[in-house]
């Protein structure tokens, strides 16, 4: 890969090969846990773990379901546990490769957080990045130790990455014995807000981030996806819409906004731009199935119309349209609490028995005024992250189903306007990439694989992989004016290329200008500006 070479310069010089190389790297590796001294560190471990080994992890809490992970590098695995204050602490991991290219990253978590992803951490290992995740200050995959533990809930905010991050460049430079060159940020969904809240707070930690689909505007996200509840009611209420409608819905927005970006072809290139009703869906006189009453279609408009609260402000975006074939549906629309309603139970309400249904516009001031340790992560002042020649790479699919990609664009132009930048000078730092057809963070129609995760890689050439773009634009000055994707024939790798197309950077938009649909360079960016509701 002629980009790729260019790209990964400095494979460090420490880092001797051969098999006397790699047994002197064993032995440094075995040591390491007895030599480091950090502040508030216990149960510390390293362990050599050669390139092929599955390794077994700690069941820490079995709803985060990772049990194993392959290891592809030779690298040392370090772990330990590190106290964040008297009642809080993190478990962090530290996953140092064999061929170190002298790179530091850190990883981020999804949900509620208390889940390593191990698959990050190799991945960006498996590149010879110094690696590093945390458990964001308590295991699995719910809510309940909030309750009554504001420092866990710090921990969660902002403390366990940045506790990670220090940390674990210390164990990088001890290990090593020398500091790291560059620093990154790699995560998406809840990890993506973390990616926000160190720009914005922390902003030395890093030198590129790579934020997706971010929670940002964390405690309005909450009410937004507790909303969904109240507002389908329980299956078989008259508002609820049946889960075999949905199909039949994201025809009919396919039907009405499909071609709004010149091409017909399942995939929206701007569902920003889609004034989707379902009144064509309501039911004839006489008809029963496949249709809509007046009622459920109610609830259609209120799920693609912008949340609103008390006052009737925004308090957070619409759920984009299109999205109704991907995790929407089973997440949102089902009758059920979604997981985050756990944040309205042990934090805002301390109240084990809070009813979720009971969900209502002045709890979106309630929680939105409590805001612990600005877990809203809303700051549009970014001249912190900007001086230090900090790069932002954000991405949002156009079908997240999760968090809506109009959030994306909200964010970034309440950034250009705090800090009075026309988009031109943001691109300078942050830089916005919307991706068509692709799902939360991942899957979808469209050409979605841009190795924001290895299963979710392509290739490694920096045009068509975030982490090697966000590598160049940091150490070569190289920002990518378009982030291109691949699908590939029925999503499955095997199955082979089915296209790839160029994903534009915000404010502009992808329109079909002719000819092959499935080469890029059919596509062209065209200015878009803020059109999101
Ligand atoms: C656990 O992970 C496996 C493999 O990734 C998956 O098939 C399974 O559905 C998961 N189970 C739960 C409870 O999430
Ligand atoms: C979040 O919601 C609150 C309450 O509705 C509102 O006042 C605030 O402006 C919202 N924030 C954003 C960024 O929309
Ligand atoms: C819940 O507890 C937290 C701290 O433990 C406190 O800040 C908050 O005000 C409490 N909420 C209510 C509704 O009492
Ligand atoms: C893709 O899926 C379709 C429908 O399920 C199937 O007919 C076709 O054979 C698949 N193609 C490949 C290359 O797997």
């Amino acid at each position: 890969m002629k980009l790729r070479s260019s790209v990964v310069f400095g494979i460090s010089a420490l880092a001797v090969s051969g098999v006397h190389g790699t047994r002197n790297f064993q032995r440094q590796c075995r040591g390491l846990a007895h030599s480091l001294d950090i502040s508030g560190a216990r149960d510390v471990f390293s362990e050599f773990v050669p390139s092929g080994t599955v390794v077994e992890l700690p069941v820490r809490d079995p709803s985060c379901n990772r049990t194993s992970q392959d290891v592809t590098v030779n690298l040392c695995r370090v772990g330990m546990s590190v106290s964040t204050s008297d009642r809080s602490g993190i478990y962090m991991e530290a996953w140092l490769p064999e061929h170190w290219s002298g790179r530091f990253l850190h990883t981020g978590n999804g949900g509620l957080g208390g889940c390593i992803m191990y698959e990050d951490i190799e991945y960006a290992a498996s590149f010879g990045f110094a690696s590093v995740g945390t458990n964001n200050g308590h295991d699995g995959v719910y809510g309940d130790d909030f309750l009554h533990n504001p420092d866990v809930v710090a921990d969660y905010a902002y403390r366990a990455v940045h506790t990670g991050v220090v940390v674990g460049k210390d164990v990088t430079q001890s290990f090593y014995g020398t500091p790291h060159t560059k620093s990154y940020f790699l995560s998406c969904s809840a990890g993506g807000r973390s990616g926000f809240k160190e720009a914005q707070d922390f902003p030395e930690d890093f030198d590129g981030i790579i934020a997706g689909a971010p929670a940002i505007s964390f405690n309005n996200i909450t009410s937004w996806s507790c909303s969904f509840l109240p507002t389908t009611g329980p299956v078989g209420s008259p508002t609820f819409v049946p889960m075999d409608m949905w199909p039949i819905i994201h025809d009919d927005v396919l039907a009405q906004c499909d071609e709004i970006d010149g091409l017909r072809d399942g995939i929206l290139e701007s569902p920003d731009l889609c004034d989707y009703t379902p009144d064509c869906l309501i039911c004839a006189e006489g008809q029963t199935t496949g249709c809509l009453t007046p009622t459920q279609a109610e609830t259609v408009r209120t799920i693609y119309s912008p949340l609103v609260g008390e006052d009737g402000s925004l308090t957070y975006p619409r759920m984009q349209p299109g999205s109704e074939d991907t995790e929407a549906p089973a997440a949102y629309y089902y009758g059920v609490p979604f997981i985050e309603y756990e944040w309205f139970k042990y934090v805002v309400f301390n109240d084990s028995d809070w009813d979720p249904f009971s969900l209502a516009p002045p709890d979106y001031t309630f929680i939105h005024n409590q805001n612990p340790f600005d877990v809203e992560t809303w700051k549009g002042d970014l001249s912190g992250f900007k001086e230090r020649g900090g790069k932002m790479l954000t991405y949002h699919g156009l079908k997240d189903g999760v968090i809506t990609s109009e959030i994306s664009p909200l964010y970034y132009e309440h950034v250009s306007q705090t800090m009075g930048l026309s988009s031109s000078e943001m691109d300078d730092f942050y830089r916005l990439f919307r991706i068509s057809g692709m799902a939360h963070c991942e899957g979808g129609p469209g050409a979605a694989f841009i190795g924001n995760t290895r299963r979710n890689m392509a290739t490694e050439d920096p045009d068509e992989n975030v982490l090697w773009s966000i590598v160049r634009w940091v150490e070569q000055g190289i920002a990518p004016d378009t982030i291109t994707g691949t699908a590939y024939v029925n999503g499955s790798k095997s199955a082979g290329v089915a296209f790839k197309r160029k994903h534009c950077r915000w404010p502009f938009r992808n329109v079909y200008q002719g000819g092959d649909p499935d080469l890029e360079d059919s596509w062209g960016c065209v200015y878009s500006g803020l059109n999101v509701s």
